[in-house]
C-alpha cells in the first residue's frame, strides 16, 4: 500500500468515534485510535506491539472475546456487560470482535471495536424513572381524591374548636397543630397530583434565560441571607426554545430551591446554560442538539449510596419536605423529551443538569 493511502486509512481510523483496536494473530495490539484510548485509559505507546491479553489484563472480558474470535474465526459482540475503567471514570461499552481478512479469506488478525453507550444507559434510567412514576401517578392520583374531602373536614373542625376556645386556654396549641399538620398533608396532595397529572407540555417558545433571570431575582433574598453567592453564565446564543414555560419554572426553581437548602453554611450557587452539539439521545432518536441548564451548588453533596433514591418519590432528608420536588421535575423534562443528571460529590457540591431538545421555534411569515 502506499504511503499516501496508508496516511489517508490511519486518518479515517482516528476520526472514528467509537474505539477500535486490531489485535495480530500472535496476540500483539498492532493498531490503536485515539477513541479507543481515551475509553480504555491506555496509550497506543503503553500497548503497541504488546499482548493484547497482557496490556488488557484488567478486562478479562474482552481478552476472552478476542481469543474465542482468533480461534474460531466467528464475529461476537457484548453489549450488557462490559464496563470499561477509564480514569476514574466507568464506561459501559458495546464490544464487538471480527476476525480481520485478507482478501483471500485468510484469517491474520481480529478487530476489537468498542462504542460507548454512556448516553443510551442514561437514557434508559431516565425512561424507567419514568415508567415508574405512571404506575404510582394513577395509584396517587385515586388516593388523593379520596383524602382530600376528609382532610378539609378535618381542618374546617379544628379552626372551629379554635376559634370556640378561650384565647388564654392551654388547649390551644391542640387545634393549632391540626390545622398546621393538615396543611403539610394538602400540599403533599397537591404534588402527588401535579405528579399524576395526565396533562403534558402546552408549548410555546421560551426564553429560557429569562426564566432563569426572574427565578434567581426571587431568590436573591433568600441566598444573600444565608451568605450564598450567586453567579450565571448564559450563553447568549441560545434561542428560544419550543417547551411549557410555567412547567420549566417550575422544575428551575424546584433545582434552585434545593440547591440554596442544601447550602446551610453559606456557599455558591451557579446557574449557567451552553448547548451541547450532536448529544446522541438513544439510538432512534438520531443526532439532536441539545441545550443544558445546569444548577450547581457548593453544598454537601450526595453520598454515592443515597443517588439512585433522589429523585424516588418521598425520599426527602428534610424535615418537612415532601420529596417529591425532584420527581416532578423529572416528569416535566421527559416530558419535554429531555433529561435530568445528577452529578454530586460528597464534601464538594451538586450539579444537576437539565438537558431540553433545541426545537427552535417556528419562524412566522
Ligand atoms: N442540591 C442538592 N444537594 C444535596 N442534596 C440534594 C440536593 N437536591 C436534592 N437533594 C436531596 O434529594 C432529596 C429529594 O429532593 P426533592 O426536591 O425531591 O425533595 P425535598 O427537597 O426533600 O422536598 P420538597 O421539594 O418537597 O421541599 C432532598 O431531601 C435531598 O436529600
Ligand atoms: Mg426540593
Amino acid at each position: 500500500m502506499s504511503k499516501e493511502l496508508n496516511g489517508y486509512y490511519a486518518t479515517v481510523l482516528d476520526s472514528v468515534g467509537d474505539g477500535v483496536i486490531v489485535v495480530s494473530l500472535e496476540g500483539l495490539v498492532t493498531l490503536m485510535n485515539p477513541a479507543a484510548e481515551e475509553m480504555t485509559g491506555r496509550s497506543r505507546r503503553q500497548t503497541l506491539e504488546v499482548p493484547f491479553a497482557t496490556a488488557f489484563s484488567s478486562e478479562p472480558l474482552l481478552v476472552e472475546m478476542v481469543a474465542r474470535t482468533a480461534a474460531s474465526g466467528i464475529s461476537r459482540s457484548d453489549q450488557d456487560n462490559v464496563v470499561l475503567k477509564s480514569s476514574g471514570r466507568l464506561i459501559p461499552v458495546n464490544a464487538t470482535t471480527v476476525p480481520l481478512m485478507q482478501p483471500d479469506g485468510e484469517a491474520i488478525g481480529v478487530i476489537l471495536t468498542l462504542r460507548d453507550l454512556t448516553s443510551i444507559r442514561e437514557l434508559e434510567a431516565a425512561v424507567r424513572q419514568a415508567d415508574r412514576l405512571s404506575t404510582l401517578g394513577t395509584l396517587a392520583a385515586g388516593l388523593a381524591h379520596e383524602v382530600k374531602n376528609p382532610l378539609g373536614g378535618i381542618k374546617g373542625a379544628a379552626q372551629l374548636l379554635e376559634r370556640e376556645l378561650d384565647p388564654d386556654s392551654e388547649l390551644l396549641e391542640y387545634p393549632r397543630v391540626m390545622i398546621r399538620e393538615t396543611e403539610r398533608i394538602d400540599r403533599i396532595i397537591r404534588q402527588l397530583l401535579e405528579l399524576a397529572s395526565p396533562k403534558g407540555p402546552r408549548y410555546s417558545p421560551v426564553n429560557l434565560h429569562r426564566v432563569l433571570g426572574d427565578i434567581i431575582l426571587l431568590q436573591r433574598e433568600v441566598a444573600s441571607a444565608r451568605e450564598i453567592s450567586i453567579a450565571t453564565g448564559f450563553d447568549p446564543s441560545i434561542p428560544p426554545i419550543m417547551a411549557d414555560e410555567a412547567q420549566l419554572t417550575q422544575v428551575f426553581l424546584n433545582l434552585i430551591r434545593n440547591a440554596l437548602e442544601a447550602m446551610t453554611e453559606g456557599g455558591r450557587l451557579t446557574v449557567t446554560s451552553r448547548v451541547l452539539a450532536d448529544y446522541q439521545l438513544g439510538r432512534t432518536e438520531g443526532r439532536n442538539r441539545m441545550v443544558a441548564v445546569e444548577v450547581a451548588d457548593t453544598g454537601p453533596g450526595i453520598v454515592p449510596e443515597n443517588l439512585p433514591k433522589v429523585g424516588t418519590p418521598f425520599y426527602s432528608t428534610k424535615e418537612g419536605g415532601t420529596g417529591l420536588g425532584l420527581a416532578i421535575c423529572q416528569k416535566i423534562v421527559a416530558e419535554h423529551r429531555g433529561m435530568l443528571k445528577i452529578d454530586s460529590q460528597p464534601g464538594q457540591g451538586t450539579r444537576i443538569s437539565v438537558l431540553l431538545p433545541l426545537v427552535q421555534s417556528p419562524v412566522k411569515g
